[in-house]
């Protein structure tokens, strides 16, 4: 398998075979990472419990899908067989929490890439099909969905729009970033968005909550997350007028939006999928490896210290009393964002086309998620709360998620890149059957790469239904040089 000309300098998860290899190595590391040797299977096992929702919404079990898109729609925003498929294997994976399936436009300027999917009314008997498909091989797989709950990631991306062309960029900043404005070429007077303009985006979000609601969907997810739009309402410190600046002018838009849909859409639930702690923009330092792009003190992490590469989670925990004074229960976290700071985001041996070599043992990243998602469930135990940044441990997933779920650090074991190439996880997991070596996603970040290349995403390198296509050899190309 070509992993491009890249020699990994930490130790593979695949090499820690027994209990004590992986204790020595984190002990090594001071990695503070616990795990449980045995797994507990049936009732007994933690995956098992189920939890009703306030608004009275059943979920069946402890492992939730986590939004992951493939570029892959239409140019008009309709899915295609791929995502379906993509679809599909979230529906039959035996996860009872779908936190909204891809991350879907609200409005035609705020696509993240011209293939995003986008809910407008041409698009709705389109979107109510993909609900019922979901349905459909849910109940065919596991015989009822009356404790699955799936909804809607809306989102507008921002500063990562991409609209119309794969290569063109057309940002929608909320305040001229002096790190990121230069990352991505944007000149200090680049023009921000207007209070008119968050206004009407506003609308566009109720919009889409209600023909959400409309095609089935339970739950719509509000995105603060990623370096999107709505995260960067968190951080706009220096924007003049009603979005900036005071904690409650930057978290209006969720307040805004939260009203609308609880009058146009009474019933439908709302989660917040949120960067609970954010870190510096990285760059490649001398020899590729991964060094912070700006000096401290960086005042711009929403969640972080000065240093640009510390948690600082105070101003997090004021949103999430925000959240819950919302009535807001869901709420899935994550960190960062993929385009500045991956390694923190989705760790990962193996770095993406435009990042970087990781800076640490990417265990590290997957621990730090942990460890800060237990101090929001601590100070926060309301929140139905799914943690994020699992697929690198591999082999080792099942004993850490065990682990955390006992000691009530999460409620829910959030899975990305795994379920690209190993779907039925959790099904295996639940029924206590061997986790199969062979579609073990390893980090090998090709589901983000090829995007990164105008390509659609999906596990390349493992599925066999990627791993044929002839887009395949380009992509190996373009890693080999
Ligand atoms: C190909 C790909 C697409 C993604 N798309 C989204 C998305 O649409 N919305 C979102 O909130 N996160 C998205 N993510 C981030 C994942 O939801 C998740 O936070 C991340 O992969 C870390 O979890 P993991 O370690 O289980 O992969 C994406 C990740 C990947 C790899
Ligand atoms: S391409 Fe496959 S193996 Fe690589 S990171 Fe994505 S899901 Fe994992």
């Amino acid at each position: 398998m070509s992993t491009g000309k890249y020699k990994p300098q930490y130790p593979r998860v695949a090499q820690l075979k027994t209990a004590e290899n992986l204790r020595d190595h984190l002990n090594k590391e001071g990695i503070n990472l616990g795990f449980d040797e045995e797994l507990k299977t049936g009732d007994n096992s933690p995956f098992a419990k189920a939890h009703t929702t306030r608004a009275g919404n059943t979920i069946g079990n402890a492992f939730c899908i986590l939004p992951m898109e493939g570029w892959d729609g239409t140019t008009d925003g309709k899915p295609t067989e791929l995502t379906k498929r993509r679809w599909k294997n979230f529906a039959i994976s035996g996860a009872k929490l779908l936190w909204g399936c891809e991350a879907v436009a609200v409005q035609p300027s705020g696509r993240a890439n011209p293939n995003q999917l986008m809910i407008n009314e041409q698009n709705l008997g389109d979107f109510d099909e993909l609900y019922q498909m979901v349905e459909s091989e849910h109940k065919a797989a596991f015989g009822s969905t009356d404790d699955l709950l799936t909804g809607l990631q809306l989102t507008h991306s921002g500063r990562f729009c991409k609209p119309n062309s794969k290569t063109q960029m057309e940002p929608k900043i909320l305040y001229s970033h002096p790190v990121l404005n230069k990352k991505f070429g944007l000149a200090d007077d680049y023009p921000l968005m207007t209070d008119g303009e968050i206004s009407e985006l506003i609308d566009a979000y109720v919009i889409a909550a209600v023909r959400a609601q409309k095609t089935g969907y339970k739950f719509v997810d509000i995105k603060h997350c990623h370096g999107y739009l709505g995260h960067e309402f968190l951080s706009a410190y220096d924007r003049e007028g009603k979005y900036g600046k005071s904690l409650e002018n930057r978290t209006r838009f969720i307040r805004e939006i939260t009203a609308g849909i609880r009058a146009e859409a009474p019933g439908l639930e709302i989660g917040v999928r949120m960067s609970i702690f954010d870190w510096v923009p990285f760059k490649q330092g001398t020899e590729g490896t991964g060094i912070p792009a700006a000096e401290s003190p960086y005042n711009y992490a929403f969640g972080g210290n000065e240093s640009g590469i510390g948690e600082n989670l105070s101003e997090s925990f004021e949103f999430l009393k925000e959240l819950e004074k919302l009535d807001i229960e869901l709420l899935c976290t994550t960190a960062g964002s993929p385009y500045y700071n991956p390694h923190i985001q989705r760790p990962a041996l193996f770095p993406p086309s435009d990042g970087y070599m990781p800076p640490e043992d990417p265990l590290h990243g997957v621990a730090r998620q942990i460890d800060a998602v237990a101090e929001v469930k601590k100070a926060f135990p309301k929140f139905y709360t799914v943690g994020s940044a699992y697929s690198y441990l591999q082999e080792w997933l099942p004993n850490v998620a065990q682990n955390v779920l006992e000691a009530g650090k999460a409620d829910s074991i959030g899975l990305g890149r795994m379920v690209l190439s190993y779907p039925e996880l959790p099904a295996d997991v639940l029924q206590g059957t061997p986790m199969k070596r062979a579609k073990i996603c390893r980090t090998f970040s090709d589901c983000t790469t090829a995007p990164r290349n105008g390509m659609i995403s999906g596990c390349f390198p493992l599925d066999p239904f990627y791993k044929k296509m002839e887009i395949h050899e380009t992509l190996k190309t373009i890693k080999a040089s």
